[in-house]
């Protein structure tokens, strides 16, 4: 009896991780989006670099992260913090040297970490040579951007811009040049001009340019700014939003029916694709496509492909950074949950993402209680998970003066609108320790490029790892729990409400003695006594073992009933429970046991 037992959980197992090694890397793991600049700084310039990036990558290994994202270290002029690139198979000496990247690749290596670039294919920096010589309309480089005739000559001789078309920015997204006699087209800064996609030949550069980069080492890539890919060619103008938030030069005055969106756009996704997909088979490592886009679920969705191409393995899901805010109610948030998962086209792999570095922190937009729960719904609701410098020990954004603001969304705001478009508070140095700016740089007289926060002292890694429930320590069990636990990995989402105040989710698995996880998220101000007998994919009688949350009165490992369970003040609990093996479940085992017996007979 025993032989048969060992057999059948040898059975088990095999089969449970063969379902495991099938998975894709970037499936079940969590991605870490460093912002370089101001990551850790090596040489004392104030300034975040890659050797930085290196010295800390025990750190990732720590918090169990399984890929970083590296956000563009290309070489730049810098007016857009490195998203304007004047040389795309370049390091910028601000970040180090192609050596440094070339460590960083075999320090990632070494640690089993995948290494993902952001890359923003819309555009380049106007210092770029393609740039300087489509000015000059030099073959063939003459049509590799936007170009248009002015539409005439105001009352004071200046040329007016071909349209009404607004930069993402602020103001005309047109810019003149004297030299060639046309406007150019920046969906962004005047300094980033938008590439022109209609020429095949620069799809052929971009899609060398990602060669480039695997060659190099890269394990994939997050397309950005996808939506601004394609415009409408007839140019025609863009009608008002009729939005009363936005000043007639400010984006959001108008609808952005031609510019962003266009069908045509999602055909590029799948050539990009196509490159990458070749250069995996060619290098025999896997690679992962993700992109950015702020645009409708719908739209959202077309990223993945249809029933028979998939495009990018994964859009980035920002439903809980654009949706969900402090006034959301709990079956607002179950319903922001449900509809994503439910959108997802059959065999799309989902993500959640809470924070980057061009959104308001988690910390900040939730407060430092809820964001960790926040946190927690990131790590455990279905898909990968992505993860922005800092949330893992739950950073707050940093109050920048007018006078200390560098980042261009700001500065074209103006000081009286600033504070409302300004990206600068969430790229703040990242906290390691209380020494001086926080151990993020050594800089003596030069300052970080921007202010280290005032609460480093008390916020940083190094207090957290002394701190039994802290932040950084919850965010270890989160991201250990997507490790070992199956259910984490690939189990089901059942969502339920309990009362006004609390949403539920549970990752479970059909398949008996697994450990499945339930999720208690408490949206009210106060304390709230749930009674979680209710929850559908629970079974009745089962019990439950707290295992980790926020500001809760149980202890790790404490068994009880869910009829009442404590819920803190906006705070997110998590238990472990199992559902006893099922009749069905019960007799197919005892079938294998009847057929295993008879061979051995
Ligand atoms: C980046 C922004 C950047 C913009 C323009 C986006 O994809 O996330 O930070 O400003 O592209 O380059």
């Amino acid at each position: 009896m025993r032989i048969i037992g060992v057999i059948l959980a040898t059975l088990l197992a095999q089969q449970a991780s063969a379902q495991l090694a099938d998975v894709d890397w970037w499936k079940t793991t969590t991605i870490y989006q460093v912002y370089p600049r101001s990551f850790k700084d090596t040489n004392a310039d104030g300034i975040g670099d890659l050797k930085g990036i290196t010295l800390k990558l025990d750190h990732f290994v720590d918090i169990g992260i399984g890929g970083l994202l590296l956000s563009p270290v290309f070489k730049s002029p810098m007016k857009d913090f490195g998203y304007d690139v004047s040389d795309f198979r370049e390091i910028d000496p601000i970040f180090g040297t192609m050596v440094d990247f070339e460590e960083l690749v075999q320090g990632c290596k070494d640690r089993g970490l995948k290494l993902v670039l952001e890359l923003v294919p819309n555009h380049s920096s106007d210092e770029h040579v393609w740039f300087t010589k489509s000015i000059a309309r030099e073959d063939p480089f003459t049509d590799y951007y936007t170009w248009r005739d002015p539409k005439g000559l105001n009352a004071s001789g200046h040329p007016i811009p071909p349209n009404n078309w607004l930069s993402v920015f602020g103001g005309s997204a047109w810019e003149y040049n004297k030299e060639r006699e046309q406007f150019y087209l920046h969906q962004f800064l005047a300094g980033q001009p938008d590439l022109n996609y209609r020429n095949p030949r620069v799809t052929k550069e971009m899609d060398d340019i990602l060669g480039f980069w695997m060659d190099k080492g890269a394990d994939g890539f997050r397309l950005n700014a996808m939506p601004h890919l394609m415009e409408d060619q007839t140019f025609p103008d863009e009608p008002p939003s009729n939005d009363p938030e936005f000043t007639p030069d400010q984006w959001g005055s108008l609808s952005h029916i031609y510019t962003t969106d266009l069908p045509e756009l999602y055909s590029y996704v799948f050539i990009f694709r196509k490159v990458i997909d070749s250069k995996q088979e060619e290098l025999g490592r896997q690679m992962v496509m993700m992109v950015e886009a702020y645009t409708s679920l719908e739209n959202t969705m077309k990223y993945y492909g249809d029933e028979y191409i998939e495009y990018a393995h994964f859009p980035f899901n920002f439903e809980i950074i654009t949706n969900v805010n402090n006034k959301t109610t709990a079956s607002e948030l179950k319903a922001i949950i449900d509809r994503w998962q439910n959108a997802l086209p059959s065999g799309a792999w989902s993500n959640w993402v809470i924070g980057n570095h061009d959104r308001r922190r988690v910390a900040s937009r939730f407060g430092r209680d809820f964001s960790t729960a926040v946190v927690i719904m990131g790590q455990l609701l279905p898909g990968t998970a992505i993860t922005y410098n800092g949330e893992e020990i739950n950073m707050e954004d940093t109050w920048i003066s007018w006078a200390d603001t560098v980042d261009p969304q700001g500065c074209q705001a103006g000081p009286e609108f600033y504070e409302k478009f300004t990206r600068d508070p969430v790229r703040t140095p990242y906290q390691w320790d209380d020494s001086a700016y926080a151990g993020f740089t050594t800089a003596n007289s030069d300052k970080p490029w921007l202010p280290v926060n005032d609460n480093y002292r008390e916020l940083n890694l190094a207090a957290q790892k002394l701190e039994e429930n802290s932040p950084y320590a919850i965010y270890k069990k989160l991201t250990a729990m997507r490790k070992d636990m199956n259910a984490v990995r690939s189990g089901q989402l059942g969502t339920s409400t309990v009362g006004d105040d609390i949403f539920v989710f549970t990752r479970y698995l059909q398949s008996a003695d697994e450990k499945n996880v339930l999720v208690v998220v408490n949206l009210a101000e106060n304390e709230v006594n749930a009674d979680l007998s209710g929850v559908p994919t629970l079974k009745s009688g089962a019990m439950i073992t707290y295992h980790v949350g926020v500001n809760s009165s149980y202890t790790s490992g404490q068994e009880l009933s869910p009829s009442s369970v404590n819920v803190p003040a906006r705070g997110s609990l998590v238990f472990l429970y199992t559902n006893a093996a099922s009749t069905t479940v019960l007799a197919s085992l005892l079938l294998v046991f009847s057929v295993i017996l008879s061979l051995l007979h």
